[in-house]
């Protein structure tokens, strides 16, 4: 055959089966084309004017893919165009660049006698194709083969689950084939290009290796980059790693002297199947690059903006110090990649997003309610508002509603980044096991809603029988109205086996003491030791910042004559504040503009609350009083009335209410400021942000990765199931349909970044003050307060960490605040991921290196330990509801104007009526199972500081002092360990108390109570 023009447009048209992935090769179908025929009938040429000349084994490979579709018997007619060249000199001289399309197209047939790969250097100052060679072997001129380092290229793909189901799909044929001649990866190595095709090496059980050759030349330079063609037809790849090693025959002297040194590139991403139209649709995801991780490169490209363009200084020549002088350039070799990179990531905000798509952008939360499907529904958009300011969200592009145009609809499931989506083994996790538990324990429940969705437990023996007989499971048409709050679990179910019964785990403090929920002691202890630390405040005296012409008097109705008195008389009001012992939980001014709306709703309820504590000497804090408060309406006063422990019964029981309305509200505060709002929420933007704005080759994009893990999903699926209208949080908490606006106005009232970070925090709530002299430099107010004296070891941790990380890569003010684009990236988090605080106070600026080290400290803690003082808690102390209920659903019932009947009940059985203030069935075991499924460790879970996310550049100073972190955070577990077992501190150690752990940074999978995940994953 002679060297002939091969077509490299086609003409897409309906019905059309895309053979090559590529636009070198299209078979439509036809009801003429002949299967059984051996090979394609019809070759002829057009669009001539994008023809190139290619060599004979060219021809032969795109014949080769025609066959491929013959082989797997598809109805075919050739549209591959061949014909004689017009210019055989071609062939005798090295050709001029081709477009880039073909090239891919030459590179392949030059590689087919031997796997090629494709590189780049990072020291050139423009892009070169080198050409390629009719030798088969790597892509180097002879006299450059000669100086050459045969280096060898191993590539790990993840063997998942997707790819095993992917297997029953027809399309898996064509992959398969493609994997038996050896062409499904195709990997380049940056600047200038050599190329190579990858073959299988090895198939594990949980992996499957490539390898590669390709013959550096000795001008080369560092490996910059690789950039990895996935070549099947339909299969996504989910590459593990690149490792680059020189050819053993080369003394290392040569290797460090001449060509690419040993290189480990950390994928750990998805490579699409490289088969788009190849009319920019975005069918087409086409190469992906990897950045080499080198300490030297790496730090030369953490700047990439104005002065990129500079004159270049060749890799080789930066010595291994690159925090000096060409800190801010990156090599001209890899500038392309990276801000295409760049932009394929922001993408151009428009269309759908596909679930095989890696652009992240923002969106308001206007995905919320669902007004088509039920006008009651319909939600605010959170978000792009004064009147409810709030995070950005990922977009995702689906359609507005025609008839509710601010409102996005929710056919499909939430886009994620494809990168962001839970691994298989969460996955499994997530939908397979855990949340099928959810679903079976939803519901006796669902059972029950066939009688009344309302009723309580007819007894505590009841409830505690839950523990003991577990729940059957329902058949999925029997779930009602959970049918549409819990569509993923409904998938789960249909797939499950036949009925089951889950049993419910004793929560650890229910082991540890069963009637602890009754006591006062256990009230107070967990607000410095429970889940919710984060609610305590030293305030007096307590005035309310809202209008008293619209809520009433702003001072509180707990006197001081009522504090003392609970005091039992032992120092005044007066005193007690000076010695700073007054402390409370304040969910006035948050609930009560609530509170009517709230109460219009059915079977819940609302007040605003007030509840006051007493520090002691011993270091515990006593419960002194609770005021509840239905502020004034059109048509009602206002009601308040101030609540103790006493020694008459009736007030006694009226005090066990008053504690189920305060820890009700503890319990919403909790979920949607402490937990949703501070960390799964704000979170997003700074992942989207980083995202965008850093390349993955940055240092400080390579430091937050491991700490966004995870979060985009978990936001999805929270928005789907858990904070949309009608999904768990709006079933069981008292705000219900108010939920999310009431997040809201916490974002807008209390949410500033500065106070984010733990010690702020601790002073902005006069738990601690400032002292140079003392550890942390902080002052607690409450001595023993667990939270605070574990997570600050947490929180100097991190620092130590991030300082030293920062340090390496940033040797002064300059260099931070030139970074290009480091600056985007805290522009972007303040002014579009958190537009609507743009303007508020606490956004630092990133203008030296101990700025930066405080912001991103900052944004770890939040996404780790905050996340997990909060989070791995919530079934140890919320799965036995009576200790925290969800919701109160009725009134107190001496609230004016008194409801006769109401109170006479109350007198009659009080037992009864707390049951019925309590969530109901439904919701109590609803919130159980999302508890137990919150609280759980994934087995793949990432700890921080834990060998999974050491950091992969391989610079001495950054691994020692990762190492360092890694080992003060195994040194603070026995710290942690120790101070449990310390009777001195008697929030935390004492009789029928449940150790504090939830800061202890290691665990083991399942609910434990304890461990750090690196980021805010569930
Ligand atoms: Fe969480």
């Amino acid at each position: 055959m002679v060297p002939g023009r091969l077509a490299t447009a086609f003409e897409a048209k309906p019905n059309n089966l895309l053979v090559a992935g590529r636009r070198d090769c299209y078979i439509p179908t036809s009801s003429s084309s002949a299967s059984h025929k051996p090979l394609p009938h019809a070759i002829k040429t057009h669009h001539q004017e994008q023809a190139h000349t290619l060599s004979q084994s060219s021809v032969e490979f795109a014949l080769h893919r025609c066959l491929e579709a013959v082989y797997i018997n598809t109805p075919c007619s050739m549209a591959l165009l061949i014909k004689p060249s017009g210019n055989h000199s071609a062939t005798k001289k090295k050709p001029s660049l081709p477009p880039r399309d073909l090239l891919f197209l030459l590179v392949v047939v030059a590689g087919r006698k031997k796997v090629s790969i494709g590189c780049v250097a990072s020291s050139s100052s423009a892009r070169s194709e080198t050409p390629s060679s009719s030798s088969g072997g790597a892509d180097v001129s002879p006299a450059m083969a000669a100086a050459a380092t045969h280096v060898k290229a191993v590539a790990t793909i993840k063997v998942t689950v997707g790819g095993f189901l992917s297997s029953l799909r027809p399309s898996r044929a064509i992959d398969d084939l493609k994997d038996l001649i050896g062409r499904s990866l195709y990997l380049e190595l940056e600047k200038p290009t050599l190329r190579s095709y990858a073959h299988k090496v090895a198939v594990n059980d949980d992996e499957v290796t490539y390898e590669a050759d390709f013959d550096v030349p000795a001008d080369f330079g560092d490996v910059g980059a690789v950039l990895v063609t996935n070549e099947h037809y339909f299969t996504e790849m989910f590459l593990e790693n690149i490792k680059l090693s020189s050819d053993d025959s080369s003394s290392s002297d040569d290797v460090s002297a001449t060509a690419a040194p040993v290189l480990d590139i950390r994928c750990n991403s998805w490579v699409q199947p490289n088969s788009g139209d190849g009319n920019g649709n975005g069918d087409e995801p086409g190469k992906r690059v990897f950045f080499a991780n080198k300490y030297p490169l790496c730090a030369r490209y953490r700047a990439f903006g104005t002065k990129w363009a500079a004159p270049l200084v060749p890799a080789a020549a930066t010595g291994t110090n690159g925090a000096a002088g060409s800190a801010d350039q990156t090599p001209a070799g890899l500038v392309s990649y990276r801000k295409k990179d760049l932009e394929e990531k922001r993408g151009n905000g428009h269309g759908e997003r596909k679930s095989t798509d890696r652009i992240y952008d923002y969106d308001t939360y206007d995905d919320l309610g669902d007004p088509d499907a039920n006008p009651d529904k319909a939600r605010p958009v959170l978000g792009g508002s004064k009147q409810f300011p709030y995070p950005r969200r990922c977009r995702t592009g689906r359609p507005m509603s025609t008839k509710y145009p601010d409102t996005e609809t929710r056919k499909g499931s939430n886009y994620v980044p494809r990168d962001e989506a839970f691994s298989e083994v969460k996955q499994l996790q997530f939908s397979v096991t855990t949340l099928q538990q959810v679903l079976h324990a939803a519901v006796p429940a669902v059972q029950s809603t066939l009688i009344n969705p309302n009723l309580e437990f007819p007894s505590f023996f009841v409830i505690d029988k839950l523990f003991e007989d577990g729940v059957k499971l329902p058949k999925a048409e029997d779930l009602g109205f959970l049918r549409s709050a819990l569509p993923r679990l409904l998938q789960t179910l249909r797939d499950s086996p036949g009925d089951q019964v889950l049993l419910f785990d004793l929560p650890a403090n229910v082991k540890k003491d069963k009637f602890g929920w009754m006591r006062d002691e256990e009230f107070a202890r967990e607000t410095l030791a429970g889940i919710n630390p984060y609610a305590i405040e030293l305030e007096f005296p307590l005035k309310s910042k809202l209008d008293p012409a619209v809520y009433g008097p702003a001072e509180s109705a707990i006197t001081a004559e009522v504090l003392e008195r609970q005091m039992g008389h032992v120092m005044t009001v007066a005193q007690a504040m000076k010695q700073k012992r007054l402390f409370m939980l304040d969910f006035h001014d948050l609930f009560l503009p609530y509170v009517h709306k709230i109460r219009a709703l059915k079977n819940t309820t609302m007040y605003g609350s007030r509840t006051i504590f007493f520090l002691c000497d011993d270091g515990t804090l006593r419960l002194l009083a609770i005021e509840l408060t239905r502020p004034a309406s059109p048509t009602q006063l206002q009601w308040r009335r101030v609540f103790t422990s006493s020694t008459d019964t009736t007030e006694s029981w009226l005090w066990r209410m008053a504690k189920a309305h305060v820890r009700a509200h503890d319990s919403g505060h909790h979920e949607l400021v402490s937990h949703w709002l501070r960390t799964h929420c704000a979170v997003e933007p700074y992942i989207i942000a980083a995202n965008r704005q850093l390349s993955e080759m940055h240092p400080i994009y390579q430091l937050l990765h491991p700490h966004f893990r995870y979060t985009m999903e978990i936001n999805a699926l929270a928005r789907s199931a858990l904070i949309n209208a009608g999904g768990i949080i709006e079933l069981s908490f008292s705000p219900q349909k108010y939920s999310m606006e009431i997040s809201s106005v916490a974002y807008d009232k209390l949410w500033n970044f500065d106070t984010e970070a733990l010690p702020a925090d601790l002073i902005r709530r006069g738990m601690a003050v400032e002292d140079p002299n003392a550890e942390h430099g902080l002052r607690l107010t409450i001595k023993d307060y667990p939270f605070a004296n574990d997570g600050l070891l947490i929180w100097d941790a991190i620092k130590g960490w991030v300082k030293a990380y920062v340090a390496r890569f940033y040797p002064d003010a300059g260099s931070v605040a030139g970074d290009v684009e480091l600056q985007k990236f805290w522009n972007d988090v303040r002014t579009v991921g958190h537009a609507d605080k743009k303007d508020a106070s606490g956004w630092p600026a990133l203008d030296s290196p101990e700025s930066l080290s405080h912001a991103l400290t900052t944004i770890i803690w939040v996404a780790s330990a905050h996340h997990a003082a909060v989070n791995f808690g919530q079934y140890d102390f919320g799965g036995y509801f009576p200790n925290r209920p969800s919701i109160a659903r009725t009134n107190m019932p001496v609230e004016e104007p008194m409801d006769a009947a109401a109170y006479a009940a109350f007198l009659d059985n009080p037992d009864q009526a707390l049951r019925e203030c309590f969530p109901s069935q439904v919701q109590a075991t609803l919130v159980m199972a999302v508890l137990d499924l919150l609280s759980t460790h994934s087995p793949d879970e990432e700890y921080l500081g834990g060998p999974e996310t050491a950091p992969w550049n391989d610079d001495g100073e950054v691994r020692a002092a990762y190492g360092k972190f890694n080992a003060r955070l195994k040194e603070i577990e026995g710290i942690i360990d120790g101070r449990n077992t310390d009777r001195k501190l008697k929030n935390r150690c004492g009789a029928g108390i449940l150790p504090y752990e939830l800061m202890k940074p290691f665990s083991q999978p399942g609910v434990t109570g304890k461990g750090i995940p690196n980021s805010t994953s569930i």
